[in-house]
């Protein structure tokens, strides 16, 4: 295992819904550490929701304000990170993030995913398009996570089994 001290970030990477944001507030309440959403930073960044972004200027100027986004949150220590789905389709975002960062990969297989408003979801219209996505993604999630939180009906998420896996 990785050596865990207070200075650590600790990273949550995955798809969309699948709780990252959830489960990072509650990381971070439990563990009593600062939490920031990469998403959140991005509009405040660029004074935009992100599917405005995504409508005016594309997805790649997306994933550019994201990386600046990411090169900055990554100088913090000690503090939880919720990620974008798609943090891991650049290279050097992961490489900054593990630089001082455990990365953790939220493997939500639960299938209730009802009445999800995909209006402000720019990649994704349909469950169809989640399943597609996860199916490209989840190598990539798995290769670079330093550790797999498997969450399921008979594997709910809670806080203290996290912390087992952590720590
Ligand atoms: C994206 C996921 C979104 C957001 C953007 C792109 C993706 O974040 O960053 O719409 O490529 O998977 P969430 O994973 O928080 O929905």
């Amino acid at each position: 295992h990785h050596l865990i001290n207070q200075y650590i970030n600790l990273v949550l990477i995955g798809m969309p819904l699948s709780g990252k944001t959830t489960y990072g507030q509650l990381i971070a309440k439990a563990l009593n550490k600062k939490w920031i959403d990469t998403d959140i930073k991005i509009e405040e960044y660029s004074q935009l929701k992100i599917p405005q972004i995504f409508k005016l200027s594309g997805e790649e100027k997306f994933r550019e304000i994201e990386s600046q986004v990411i090169d900055l949150i990554h100088q913090n220590q000690g503090i939880i990170i919720s990620t974008g789905g798609g943090v891991i389709l650049n290279h050097t975002n992961i490489e900054k993030l593990k630089e001082n960062g455990l990365i953790i990969y939220i493997n939500n297989q639960t299938t209730n995913l009802n009445n999800i408003d995909f209006s402000h979801r720019p990649l994704i219209n349909n469950l169809d398009d989640i399943k597609k996505m996860k199916e490209k993604r989840d190598p990539i999630y798995k290769e670079v996570a330093d550790i797999e939180m498997i969450i399921d009906e008979s594997n709910p998420f809670s806080v203290e089994r996290f912390r087992d896996s952590v720590y």
